[in-house]
């Protein structure tokens, strides 16, 4: 049978099996392991020149001809471009960020941050929401779920409400979400479910309910999801006048960013359209570092689908029992079992790649630096300029280096959290999902209270203007 462009392939290489596209599989059916969508490269029809990537082909319809996703549809051709689904996703920037670059310790314009809180749902989203959609729609999909710290459902809310072609139910863990997000997915109509537990409880439950229920499952785990992230990576080459990167820097929760950059910038690679890769920083939050705790002290790597098991088990065991608990500001990335673990080191192992965590008092000071570049984001997505700036102190990152940060969620997705970080003036950093050690804020901006009177305003601006 003759092989179409596209299709599925176990990522262990002992079992690289292969399936059909319009198969749904969130592991490979024979071995347990997660699956990628693939391409038969004599297939695809590509410029000779990186520099010609992201035309948009004549046939995408409607929204998909503006889609910053479906203009790269060169590479990740799994459905025809008159099929694709879209919400106008993936227009967005890469920034200077001069404040980032001088805060990170980074020479002048070697630090950029490219803004995905410019998707319609406001993060980075709804670049894979766009592939998962197409392939919902492909196999008739009538309902569709996903388990989320938040980001995730508003995407999936927003695709069902402005598509129509399904309904969406979301699962979040109880109490801790950020505000913006779920004011998301009760606006866009989704049936918002919110399990007694945390994250990775309602991802368990979300992947067994999918099952027992023929639900279509939105999760990174969806192999077409990844394949809509990789495009972040083209534009932000596009961004860079087709110029590789020294670094990407991403936040990491379920390692889909990870795995799909690496994969992005492998294919790349491997079709001869780049010479050289990024090296990839995926940082977690100290409150949520599992990822981190086995690269690091673990030594765990990727070993061709054979790492070490054994630390996860362990892992597994001690947050089973709460002698680990999970906690972090950075609500997004409050994930402490990685459904992309393998792909995430695969990523790893392809670009030399690391791991680091930082503490949530060191992400709210970045995320004050953000604000500061003018494109504000959430506490997680800070985590990579709080990742860059100390990859820098410790000497990996090289002050001349060209970074990329990645600025994965809209600034108001949790302003709560930004108005109390800037009226910071106590000792302990409160907020409604707990108590955070932060000794200082180091960038507040309090509002000033001044009395309703014109000479006391007038005498205070002359005095904070030095006029
Ligand atoms: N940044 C933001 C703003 C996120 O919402 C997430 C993940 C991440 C980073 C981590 O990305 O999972 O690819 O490593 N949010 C998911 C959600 C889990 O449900 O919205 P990752």
């Amino acid at each position: 049978m003759p092989r179409e462009v596209a299709f599925q392939r176990c990522i262990d290489p002992a079992c690289a099996a292969t399936f059909g596209i319009r198969e749904i599989l969130n592991k490979c059916p024979k071995c347990g392991a997660l699956v990628d969508v693939a391409y038969d490269e004599n297939k695809l029809r590509l410029p000779k020149k990186l520099s010609g990537l992201g035309v948009a082909p004549k046939e995408l319809k409607g929204l998909a001809a503006t889609s910053g996703v479906w203009r790269f549809h060169q590479l990740l051709p799994f459905a025809p471009a008159g099929k694709v689904v879209s919400i106008g996703e993936g227009r967005t920037i890469l920034a200077a960020g001069a404040p980032a670059a001088e805060y990170a310790g980074m020479k002048p314009g070697r630090l950029f941050l490219q803004y995905e809180g410019l998707n319609p749902s406001g993060s980075f989203k709804d670049n894979g929401m766009a592939g998962a959609f197409t392939h919902a729609r492909m196999v008739g999909a009538k309902m569709a779920c996903c388990a989320s710290t938040g980001n995730t459902s508003a995407s999936l809310a927003a695709f069902a409400a402005a598509t129509g072609l399904m309904k969406a139910a979301v699962f979040v863990g109880s109490g801790k979400i950020a505000i913006g997000k779920l004011s998301q997915a009760l606006d866009y109509g989704a049936l918002t479910y919110e399990i007694e537990g945390d994250f990775d409880d309602a991802m368990r439950r979300v992947v067994e309910v999918s099952a027992d229920l023929g639900l279509y499952l939105v999760n990174s785990l969806n192999p077409f999801r990844l394949e809509g992230q990789k495009t972040i990576m083209y534009r932000v080459l596009e961004g860079l006048g087709w110029q590789v990167p020294d670094w990407i820097v991403c936040p990491a929760g379920n390692l889909g960013n990870t795995s799909a950059f690496g994969k992005a910038f492998e294919e790349l690679y491997q079709l001869g359209l780049i010479k050289r890769k990024p090296r990839i920083a995926s940082i977690n939050s100290t409150g949520a570092d599992s990822f981190s705790v086995w690269w690091n002290d673990g030594r765990m790597r990727w070993n061709d689908h054979k790492f070490d098991r054994a630390l996860v088990d362990r892992r597994y065991a001690k947050l089973d029992s709460r002698e680990l608990k999970t906690n972090t500001i950075a609500s997004a990335i409050e994930i402490n079992r990685p459904v992309n673990l393998a792909k995430g080191l695969r990523a790893l192992a392809w670009t030399d790649g690391l791991v680091r965590a930082v503490p949530d008092e060191a992400i709210l000071d970045a995320k004050a630096v953000v604000g500061l570049c003018g494109y504000g984001c959430e506490p997680a997505s800070a985590a990579s300029v709080a990742g860059a700036k100390f990859l820098v102190e410790e000497g990996v990152i090289g002050r001349d280096e060209r970074v990329v940060c990645i600025i994965t969620g809209h600034h108001l997705k949790a302003p709560d959290v930004t108005v109390g970080y800037h009226s910071y003036t106590g000792e302990k950093f409160h907020h409604k999902f707990g108590e955070f050690g932060i000794r200082a804020a180091k960038l507040p901006n309090v509002p000033v209270r001044l009395p309703n009177d014109r000479a006391a305003i007038v005498a205070e601006l002359r005095r904070a203007s030095g006029r």
